[in-house]
C-alpha cells in the first residue's frame, strides 16, 4: 500500500515537473529587471575611475605582497582569481584569522556601498580597510609611503598617474592622500572585474525578445532548463526571495537581519549597525577631503544617513551573481553549500530571535524538495563568463 502511494506520488510529480512554468504579472515585471547590469555607473568621486594607466597601476598593486607588513599577503590572497576572486573559507585569513567571509570582488564596482556591513560608500575607500586591518594586511601609513617612494616602477606609475610624492615626513593629511589616491588606482582595476552575461541573463534577453511571455515553455529554452525556470517562478513567487534579491545584481544593496546564528567560536557581528557612525567620521568617505565630487548626490546621501537600532545585526543583501563559485555563504561563512543556504530559508532553522528588530519581510517558507532543486539549478545559472585573464595576475612581473 504504502509502496502504491510513494508510486503514485512520483508519478504526479514527474507529471508536474513537465508542466509549462507560468509567472504572474508581478512576477513578469521582476523579471525583466533581473537582466545583464551592463558597465558599472561612472564615479564622478575618483578622477582615475576610468584611466586606463591607473587602472594598471592598480592590478600592479592588488597583487603585490609588500602592502602588507609581513611582504606576504596581497589582496589576491584572500581575493583569488582562480576561485572566483574570493578565498573559498569561511573566514578570511590573513596576518591571522578574521571575524567575516571574504566576499568576491567580481561585480563590486556595481555596488554602492562595500563590505557586508556597508562601512565604505565606494571602491576606492574601501582598499586603504584592508591595508591598514591588523588582521588583514598589517601595515601602516609610513610602510606603505616608504614602498612607493623605494620601488622604482611603482614610484614612477604612480607619479605619472597621481602626480608628484611629496618629499620629507608626510603629515597626516599628505599620507592620506597618497593612500587614497592608491585607493583610487585599485578602484579603476577592481572596476574592469565585472563578469559578462550568464546562461540566465542569455535566456532574459531571449524572453523579453519574444514579448515576456507568463509561459515560459513558449520561449526557446536554450541552456536555462526546465528545472532552473521552475527556480526562478519560485524565486519570485513563493519563495519570496526577491523581495530582497531584485534587480540586475539580485541584490537591493541594502541591509536585512536574518537572524542566521553566528558560528560557536564567533560572537554575534553588529552588522549595519555602528557602520554609519563609521562611515560618517571616515576622512575617504564620498563626502570628506579627498574625493572628487564631494557635493554629489550620493555623497550628500552619505550625511544624512542616521544609525537605527534596527540595523543590528543586519548584513548588506550579497549579489547572486557567481553565487555558485564563492562557498562558504552569509557573512561567517555559516552555511558550506547552496543547498544548506536554502534549508535556512525554508526551515530558519537555528535563527536567532531578535525580538522586534527581526527583519519581519523574512518569513519560514516551507520549501519543497522540487522547490530547492528548481532554486539549485536557477543559483547555478547565475555564473557570468570571468574577466580576460590579462586582468588576472600581476602585470609587471
Ligand atoms: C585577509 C584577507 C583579505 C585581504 C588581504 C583583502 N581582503 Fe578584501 N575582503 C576580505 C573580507 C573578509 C571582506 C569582507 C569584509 C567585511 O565585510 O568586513 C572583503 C571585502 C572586500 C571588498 C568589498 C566587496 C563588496 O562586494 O562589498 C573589496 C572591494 C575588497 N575586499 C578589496 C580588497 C583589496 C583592494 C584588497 C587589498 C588592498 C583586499 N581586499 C585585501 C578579505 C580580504
Ligand atoms: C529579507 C531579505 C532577504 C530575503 C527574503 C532573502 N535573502 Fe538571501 N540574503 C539576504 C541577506 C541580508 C544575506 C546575507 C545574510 C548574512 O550574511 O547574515 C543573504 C544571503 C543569501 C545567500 C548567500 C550569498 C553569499 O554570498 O553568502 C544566498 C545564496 C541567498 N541569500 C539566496 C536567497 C534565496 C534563494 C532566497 C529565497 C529563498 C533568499 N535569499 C531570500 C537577504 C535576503
Amino acid at each position: 500500500m504504502e509502496h502504491r502511494a510513494s508510486i503514485t506520488i512520483v508519478l504526479l510529480c514527474l507529471a508536474a515537473c513537465d508542466a509549462p512554468v507560468q509567472l504572474s504579472t508581478a512576477q513578469i515585471a521582476r523579471v525583466k529587471q533581473m537582466g545583464f547590469p551592463g558597465a558599472p555607473a561612472p564615479d564622478p568621486t575618483n578622477r582615475f575611475a576610468d584611466d586606463d594607466r591607473a587602472a594598471l597601476l592598480g592590478q600592479a598593486l592588488f597583487f603585490d605582497p609588500h602592502l602588507s607588513s609581513t611582504g606576504t599577503i596581497s589582496c589576491a590572497t584572500c581575493h583569488d582569481p582562480a576561485r572566483a576572486f574570493t578565498d573559498g573559507l569561511a573566514l578570511n585569513r590573513g596576518i591571522s584569522q578574521g571575524v567575516r567571509n571574504t566576499l568576491s570582488i567580481l561585480d563590486c564596482a556595481h555596488q554602492r556601498w562595500l563590505n557586508w556591513d556597508g562601512k565604505f560608500d565606494s571602491l576606492w575607500s574601501q582598499a586603504h580597510g584592508p591595508m591598514l586591518h591588523p588582521r588583514e594586511m598589517g601595515n601602516s601609513f609610513e610602510r606603505i609611503v616608504a614602498r612607493v617612494r623605494s620601488e622604482p616602477t611603482l614610484r614612477t606609475e604612480y607619479e605619472a598617474v597621481c602626480g608628484a610624492l611629496p618629499e620629507g615626513t608626510l603629515t597626516s593629511a599628505q599620507s592620506e592622500r597618497v593612500i587614497a589616491n592608491l585607493g583610487k588606482a585599485i578602484a579603476a582595476y577592481e572596476r574592469r572585474l565585472t563578469t559578462g552575461p550568464s546562461v540566465f541573463d542569455q535566456w532574459v534577453e531571449g524572453w523579453k525578445l519574444a514579448g515576456s511571455p507568463a509561459d515560459l515553455s513558449t520561449v526557446q529554452e536554450g541552456q536555462f532548463s526546465r528545472a532552473a525556470q521552475l527556480g526562478l517562478a519560485t524565486f519570485t513567487g513563493r519563495g519570496e526571495c526577491v523581495t530582497c534579491h531584485d534587480g540586475p545584481l539580485l541584490s537591493d544593496g541594502e541591509f536585512h537581519a536574518l537572524g542566521a546564528a553566528p558560528r560557536d567560536d564567533l560572537i554575534a557581528d553588529a552588522g549595519r549597525f555602528g557602520a554609519v557612525a563609521a562611515l560618517q567620521s571616515n576622512p575617504y568617505r564620498t563626502s570628506g577631503p579627498h574625493s572628487d565630487d564631494p557635493a554629489c548626490e550620493s555623497a550628500m546621501v552619505v550625511d544624512s544617513l542616521i544609525a537605527q537600532p534596527d540595523q543590528w545585526g543586519a548584513f548588506r543583501t550579497p549579489t547572486l551573481r557567481n553565487v555558485a563559485q564563492t562557498a562558504p555563504y552569509f557573512h561567517q561563512g555559516q552555511f558550506a553549500t547552496l543547498n544548506e543556504v536554502l534549508h535556512f530559508y525554508s526551515t530558519l532553522e537555528g535563527a536567532v530571535t531578535m525580538d522586534h528588530h527581526r527583519e519581519s519581510i523574512l518569513r519560514k517558507t516551507n520549501l519543497s524538495q522540487r522547490e530547492i532543486e528548481g532554486l539549485l539549478a536557477f543559483l547555478n545559472s547565475l555564473d557570468g563568463a570571468p574577466p580576460p585573464s590579462r586582468w588576472t595576475t600581476n602585470p609587471w612581473k
